[in-house]
């Protein structure tokens, strides 16, 4: 390739133009400075004489002045050049400008600042990577406090030990362990079991009583059995895509939250101890296979889940923690107005059979369902709820919670793909032009079965 030399003519060799600097990018085997506000971009262009004249005909169009452009060996491409050229724009101002150049170069790339970087926390992009968020447990039974219920059994502690060992040792894709449950385990689900499902007819809301049932009909969800994580989780998948993985206690809400954007929920396996079993200070097999899974398997309710879940990936530190809060008062102590009664439809209450009396009576302070109130609301981690937020329907709360996420300041756009269950970040045209065929494929489907049905 000669377009280095052939420029070179038309007045555009290698020349240092910069100024003064704060970022400081790896720019091959030299550190290149690089001003606040200012982009540098690596441009490796097609064989063409002027090629470059035209390229930077681009930036002049516009009106953007350039402080660096500096030819070097390509590399990525033995032989050929490429062009360092540092432009005096930030790069979020740089998308259709970039386009341009993309249709004239053999590839554009934005050298962004490290710190810029660092300032993204780690997320997963594949479901495959929810192993990865299995091992950062922030706690789990082995460090029972004196006051655990349990504390005392050593049987209890050895018994908690072998259901953090299958979690440990899980990885995704494989059948979740049976477990043989004791005489004394069953009888503690059995004393939860009997007495929360008396309460559903009146207290529950619609779609957890119409999935509850077919669990009973399906899992073996029975007062004298504990259903199989395995089983529940092929039903769960059958019904919304949904997953559980067994988990060995208390995971980050970062991590927790991140595994709901691929629609896996951390699912405990363990029991509460038989002394006491209508209490628990962390999340049982009682709570998760009674309270979370029957709404898990609503289609309304498990895309809610998976868009907080994708919300929280890459959120600065100070948004997880308002998710995370808005996560405590929807799944877990949700509320809503179905035909003009308040009805429970958070895991919290529909496994807890005192909370649940209690959510329906005039004690607690009900609010409006609104998701930049919730994210800063107080709340106490032992207790009733003092307060609780009521949705009027779950796709009006649906649609504040994606009004709400959208204010997340993210430098990025993620879309999920459920073909290749993974998350997809949106940057390139390319990318766009998939999504909107994607769109149209599925907006065709509709006009047809409309014209069907009508
Ligand atoms: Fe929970």
């Amino acid at each position: 390739m000669d377009c280095g030399s052939a420029d070179k003519k038309r007045g555009f060799q290698s020349s240092r133009l910069l100024r003064s600097s704060t970022d400081h990018l790896q720019n091959g085997n030299s550190e290149l400075t690089v001003e606040n506000g200012h982009t540098a971009l690596v441009i490796g262009l097609k064989d063409k004489v002027g090629i470059l004249a035209r390229t930077l005909m681009i930036f002049e169009e516009y009106g953007i002045n350039l402080s660096l452009i500096e030819s070097r060996l390509s590399k990525r491409d033995k032989g050929d050049y490429e062009f360092l050229i540092v432009c005096e724009e930030k790069a979020d101002k740089l998308d259709t400008v970039l386009d341009k150049l993309k249709e004239k170069a053999k590839y554009v790339q934005v050298l962004s600042p490290p710190s810029e970087k660092k300032t993204i926390p780690w997320f997963p992009r594949k479901i495959k990577d929810t192993d990865t968020l299995a091992r950062s447990i922030v706690g789990y039974g082995a460090d029972f406090e004196a006051d655990y219920p349990g504390f005392a059994d050593l049987a209890y502690h050895a018994r908690r030990k072998e259901f953090a060992d299958i979690a440990f040792n899980y990885k995704y894709g494989t059948p979740i362990p049976r477990v043989t449950y004791t005489i004394n385990e069953i009888k503690t689900w059995g004393t939860v079991f009997g007495k929360v499902t008396e309460l559903f007819p009146t207290h529950a809301c619609r779609e957890f009583n119409h999935m509850f049932p077919l669990l009973v009909e399906n899992c073996g969800y029975r007062e004298d059995n504990i259903p199989q994580l395995e089983d529940v989780s092929n039903f769960l998948k059958d019904r919304t895509g949904f997953t559980l993985r067994p988990s060995a206690g208390l995971i980050s809400s970062r991590d927790f939250l991140a595994a709901l954007a691929f629609r896996v929920f951390h699912c405990s396996q363990y029991i509460r101890h038989g002394s006491n079993p209508w209490y628990t200070p962390e999340p049982d097999i009682c709570h998760e296979l009674i309270g979370h899974v029957p709404m898990f398997a609503d289609p309304n309710f498990a895309q809610f889940s998976q868009d907080i879940g994708l919300a929280s990936l890459g959120a600065p530190d100070e948004y997880l923690e308002k998710l995370s809060t808005c996560y405590w008062f929807i799944v877990e102590f949700g509320m809503c107005i179905q035909n003009g009664q308040r009805k429970a439809y958070g895991a919290g209450l529909l496994s807890s059979f005192g909370e649940l009396q209690y959510c329906l009576t005039d004690k607690p302070e009900l609010k409006p369902f609104d998701p930049a109130k919730m994210a800063v609301q107080k709340y106490p981690v032992e207790g009733f709820q003092p307060v609780y937020f009521i949705a009027e329907s779950f796709e009006d709360a649906k649609n504040k919670m994606r009004q709400y996420t959208s204010s997340i300041p993210r430098p990025f756009l993620l879309r999920y793909d459920p073909y290749t269950q993974s998350v997809e970040v949106l940057e390139k045209k390319t990318q766009l032009k998939e999504l909107a065929q994607s769109i149209r494929g599925d907006l065709n489907i509709l006009i047809g079965a409309v014209d069907k049905v009508s």
